[in-house]
């Protein structure tokens, strides 16, 4: 799939700006400061429906505006599609002008793999922005992902609430546990799915980046008790059980068993690369996870995502660039960068170059 043109309108520092895109490679070039990120920002919002930067959508307001909009044009499956968001007291998103009522309707529409510096946080912070990585990547290749998990943190919250208010009698709270176990075991199901398919794909990849030095392993770390055999029937089962058995931990006002409470574990040549990895590790164990995951959209939609990377081709060494840089054939990717000497020149009949400088109200091409 491709994104041929991005309208913005009082988006971040941008007044107006409109810009076709190459089928290929779009390079946005500028110093510091200069908007960059913000078109890739823009993008991504298109895609997923929020930002990778902020959980607040009034930030991407310009200053002194009540409103922003952003609108894209993709083209996949040979269809064209009308994406536009509107964020303003309220955020609203259209899909060929019509009114998108919930976030299950709107993923999938365009599939995105991004690699920005703050990527690193899957592998460096604590389990929320692993869960997030998880939920986003499974969420827009499956949609239905997205509407089991809405459901389970909604009775989630509800069971929260009636623990609080019910700590004494066990009794009290049970009516959610149904609900609570069948959203919980398909969220879990289809992780470790998912997770068993990444793998497959990453462990390659990482092999070769690091001159098949490197065995890579992805582990979902689940709060359940889980078989080798991973039939759904067998997580309901063991879930239940724990669920049951942790009411003397829960009496304290929170559900301690489940998704919620899962993670995911990093291992290279079998030791934690949160723990051990060296700073370079670390981004390339990111760099093989975002190609896995691009091979793996791939199959599973048959169509490749666009490619967002920002400011990571300073952040790796030159043989990782080149390695990414040389698996893109076939991939729409839109690339920032400082100076545009750290980009492949071999690359360059497929380039289409934007200079970002400070009045860019009017596209910016060579
Ligand atoms: N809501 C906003 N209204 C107006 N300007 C904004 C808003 N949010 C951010 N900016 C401006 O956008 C600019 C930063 O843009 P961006 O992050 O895209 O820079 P960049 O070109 O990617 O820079 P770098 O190379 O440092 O990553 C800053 O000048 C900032 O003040
Ligand atoms: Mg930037």
């Amino acid at each position: 799939m491709t994104i041929t043109e991005l309208k913005l309108i009082n988006f971040r520092n941008y007044s107006k700006l409109k810009i076709e895109f190459n089928p290929k490679m779009n390079i946005f070039v500028g110093d510091n400061a200069k908007g960059k990120t913000n078109i890739i920002e823009a993008l991504y919002i298109c895609a997923i429906g929020k930002s990778f930067r902020t959980t607040n959508h009034l930030e991407m307001i310009k200053d002194d505006k009540d409103e922003a909009y952003t609108k894209i044009e993709v083209i996949r499956n040979n269809r064209k599609v009308d994406i536009e968001i509107l964020l303003g007291k309220r955020k609203e998103i259209k899909i060929n002008k019509n009114i998108v009522k919930n976030k299950g309707e709107f993923l999938g529409n365009l599939n995105v793999v991004i690699f920005a510096p703050e990527d690193l946080k899957i592998i460096k912070e604590g389990p929320v922005e692993r869960r997030n990585f998880i939920d986003n990547e499974i969420s827009q290749i499956y949609p239905r992902y997205y509407y089991i998990w809405k459901q389970y943190n909604k009775i989630l919250m509800q069971r929260n609430k009636a623990i609080k208010i019910n700590s004494k009698k066990r009794e009290n709270i049970e009516i959610w546990d149904e609900q609570l176990l069948n959203t919980g075991t398909l969220l879990i199901a289809y992780r470790k799915k998912f997770i068993k398919k990444l793998n497959l794909i990453t462990k390659p990849i990482h092999r070769r980046i690091t001159d098949e030095k490197e065995n890579i392993e992805i582990i979902y770390s689940s709060s359940v008790q889980l078989e080798e055999k991973n039939e759904t029937k067998q997580i309901y089962e063991n879930y239940k059980i724990q669920l049951k058995n942790s009411w003397k931990e829960e009496k304290r006002g929170f559900t301690v068993i489940g998704p919620h409470r899962d993670d995911l574990i990093f291992n290279i040549n079998e030791k934690n690369v949160k723990k051990y990895g060296s700073q370079g590790q670390q981004r390339t164990t990111v760099l093989s996870l975002k190609l896995a995951e691009i091979k793996l959209i791939k199959e599973e939609i048959e169509e490749y995502p666009v490619l967002l990377l920002d400011d990571v081709m300073s952040e790796l060494d030159k043989k990782r660039q080149n390695h990414l840089l040389e698996n893109l054939e076939g991939i729409q990717t839109f690339i920032t960068t400082t100076t545009i000497d750290s980009l492949n020149k071999k690359q360059e009949k497929n380039n289409k170059i934007f200079y970002i400088s400070e009045d860019i109200s009017k596209e910016y091409e060579k």
